[in-house]
């Protein structure tokens, strides 16, 4: 198998479980050193401990990634273990089900400080170190939804900080092209994780149905009727952060089982 990392750093943030823990998990099976950032000390080591068994250099680190003191102390941390980083996988991301009428001011915030502020910092970072160590083929992908696409009921704050990702991914294309740094987004449809559990638990009860009642109708507006494993979010990933990739830049692509959201 050719393995497209081999010998490059990679920060993956939200990498404890779900979609981050399989994106760390790709990546080490193609030979990356990988870096580990989410909030539970507990998750991320136990997480870095399944990953080195595949024999790469795994460094969990307890972040914060709203925290710009956090993210800065951690980047410190990977430069002086590994120099140079060469791909930064944004997953960390929260989801809130609240009406616009009724969301409140600090859970709003707590969503675009998470989904959308973290992409900016670590973003900014991340690339400040690329162009100090002239990275070749740089690479920035952020988790974004397919509810970036388009309006979901109780889903206002979730929806504007994924568009806002969206929108966060043109510019640093742009500001970054001249670097050779490429910078996408992906954006999921619905993906068997626990935040997806939760979501299905949250807003069944906003449109009174049963919990499997709302999976099954919102399984059934998929064209292919199943969600997505976090393995195939994290196929596309890796192609993303490949040299397979190196032209293609400021695109945020739908994966949502044949829903077709431009
Ligand atoms: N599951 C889906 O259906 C789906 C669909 C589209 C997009 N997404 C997006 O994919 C990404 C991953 O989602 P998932 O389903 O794997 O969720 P998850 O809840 O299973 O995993 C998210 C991880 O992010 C971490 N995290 C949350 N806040 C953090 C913070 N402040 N600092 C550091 N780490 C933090 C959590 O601890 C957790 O380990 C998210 O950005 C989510 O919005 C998910």
């Amino acid at each position: 198998m050719e393995r497209k990392l081999e010998g490059k750093t990679c920060i993956v943030t939200g990498a404890a479980r779900g979609i981050g823990k399989a994106v760390a998990v790709k990546y080490a099976e193609h030979g990356a050193n990988v870096v580990l950032m989410d909030l539970n000390k507990e998750t991320v080591e136990a997480t870095a401990k399944e990953i080195e068994a595949l024999g790469v250099t795994v460094l969990p680190l307890v972040v914060n990634v709203t925290s710009s003191k956090e993210i800065d102390a951690a980047l410190q941390e990977v430069e002086s273990q590994f120099t140079k980083i060469d791909v930064l996988a944004n997953c960390a991301g929260i989801s809130t089900s609240r009406l616009i009428l009724d969301i409140e001011e600090e859970e709003w915030d707590r969503v675009f400080n998470v989904n959308l502020k973290s992409v900016y910092l670590l973003s900014k970072g991340v690339a400040k170190n690329m162009i100090k160590n002239e990275v070749k083929n740089g690479k920035i992908v952020s988790i974004s939804s397919q509810a970036s696409k388009i309006g979901e009921l109780g889903n206002g704050a979730y929806c504007t900080s994924k568009a806002g990702v969206n929108s966060l991914t043109q510019v640093l294309a742009l500001e970054l092209a001249e670097y050779g740094i490429a910078v996408n987004a992906v954006c999921p449809g619905f993906v068997d994780t626990e935040m997806l559990r939760e979501v299905f638990q949250k807003r069944s009860a906003i449109e009174g149905k049963a919990p499997e009642e709302y999976e099954e109708l919102l399984t059934s507006q998929v064209p292919m009727r199943r969600l997505a494993k976090p393995k195939e979010i994290a196929d596309f990933m890796l192609f993303l952060s490949s040299e397979n990739a190196n032209y293609i830049t400021g695109t945020s692509m739908t994966i949502a089982g044949g829903k077709t959201l431009i």
